[in-house]
């Protein structure tokens, strides 16, 4: 299975909204595994198919040690949101950046499993923020988005010069 090429913020693909899998076919499949070995690999606890180049609703989360525990979300929808989280955040699209962003602490989620079949989760701590993270990809948000003009200058100046010296 391929590893797939994760796009890089601020790249306007990231900004594409993703819309609802009606069907729940052996590609939907494919991209699921795909997503998950891209995700162990790089390593990271979750991605979002927005962030393959892929705007559908689809998610994949393991927040596990052993990465034994995959989570995949597919037109996921919270229902529920309580308390607030003090977890700082990262993202496979934004190497080296870890800030801190409201979030629940707590989430109850609905939505599918990748053979379509209707499913809740209710989920707290790391994953909870995780969750919402990935879903804030579907929508077309980073999580940088949610800091400060003046932040988000200094991280994509942070990150151009990244780019600078791995060029
Ligand atoms: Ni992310």
């Amino acid at each position: 299975m391929p590893i797939l090429n994760i796009l890089r913020y601020p790249d306007a693909r990231l900004h594409k909204v993703a819309a609802p899998v009606t069907v729940f076919d052996e590609s939907l499949k494919k991209l699921v595994a795909d997503m998950a070995e891209t995700m162990y690999a790089a390593p990271g606890i979750g991605l979002a198919a927005t962030q393959v180049d892929v705007h559908k609703q689809v998610i994949v989360v393991d927040v596990s040690d052993r990465h034994d525990s995959l989570v995949v979300l597919v037109n996921p929808e919270i229902v529920e949101a309580t308390g607030e989280s003090d977890i700082e955040e990262g993202c496979l699209s934004v190497p080296g950046i870890y800030e801190l962003v409201q979030r629940a602490e707590r989430v109850k989620v609905r939505a599918h499993d990748q053979n379509g079949k209707a499913f809740t989760l209710e989920a707290q701590g790391l994953l909870a923020v995780c969750i919402q993270h990935e879903m804030d990809h579907l929508q077309g948000k980073v999580f940088v988005e949610h800091l400060s003009q003046l932040k988000q200058q200094r991280i994509r100046a942070k990150l151009a010069k990244q780019l600078r010296k791995s060029a």
